[in-house]
């Protein structure tokens, strides 16, 4: 399929929420971490995908400050994911340019993921091929609330206050916001995902599960974002 039309508008920020990597294992009898290491796999397809077609800014929900009750086991197993994949990936995706974002708050993690996590950033910030905003942690309220305490403690006046300060103290600092925001696994809601920065975005839902949402899923995805108006609030010239 390396014969695909370039859709005529790219998103310039592109947000997944990988939805469905449980189901996806549960229909093969396996594991559900099992559907995890297969949204791995298939993470790797999207980011080379996103490449080709020019999108600047992925950004992953992989784990949500919900996401902690569910089984420790399971809640072990993202943990042990997001530092295999820095320990395993980060050299490939340095040499290819990808910058490493984290979102999210870290202090929950581990010191010695939190360590990887903080070298990770640090070592590929230079990078301008593509942004890889990992969401790990992460809930859009959170960051809200943790952006508004900062604010505070900086002893920000109130009339100083506006959405490009916020942004500021964003865990997003820097980066515009989402243009498409694609969820696969079948439902139609945000889950507190980019809560702030997604108030422009388009929509994209899909029932494909996250491992099966390959370069062909993605790209019908970018032709229904190129047959979308949008307005940001205002009414189009006639
Ligand atoms: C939702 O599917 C998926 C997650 C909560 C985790 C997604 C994580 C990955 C794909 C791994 C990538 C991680 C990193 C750190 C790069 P679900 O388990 O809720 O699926 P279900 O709705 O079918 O049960």
């Amino acid at each position: 399929m390396s014969d695909l039309p370039q859709p005529e508008r790219i998103p310039y920020h592109l947000a997944i929420i990988m939805d469905g990597n449980g189901r996806w294992a549960k229909a093969r009898g396996l594991p559900r971490q099992a559907g995890h290491r297969a949204g791995v796999d298939n993470l790797r397809r999207v980011l080379r995908a996103c490449s080709e077609f020019g999108i600047r800014i992925l950004t992953i929900y992989a784990f949500s400050t919900e996401n902690w009750g569910r089984p420790e086991a399971e809640v072990k197993g993202l943990l042990n994911i997001l530092e295999t994949v820095i320990d395993r990936e980060l050299d490939n995706l340095h040499a290819n340019g990808v910058q490493l974002r984290h979102l999210g708050e870290i202090s929950a993690l581990s010191p010695g993921l939190q360590v990887k996590v903080r070298r990770a950033v640090e070592r590929t910030r230079n990078n301008d091929r593509l942004t890889l905003n990992v969401a790990f942690n992460y809930g859009g309220r959170d960051e809200i609330i943790r952006a508004i305490q900062r604010i505070v403690s900086d002893g920000i006046p109130p009339e100083q206050i506006d959405e490009t300060l916020l942004n500021f103290y964003l865990d997003t600092a820097g980066l515009p916001d989402c243009d498409l925001i694609v969820r696969t696994g079948g439902e139609m809601r945000i889950s507190n995902f980019l809560v702030w920065q997604s108030v422009y975005a388009e929509y994209y839902a899909t029932p494909k599960f996250f491992p099966d949402f390959d370069r062909e899923e993605l790209y019908q995805a970018l032709l229904h974002y190129n047959n979308r108006e949008r307005r940001f609030g205002l009414v189009l010239k006639p």
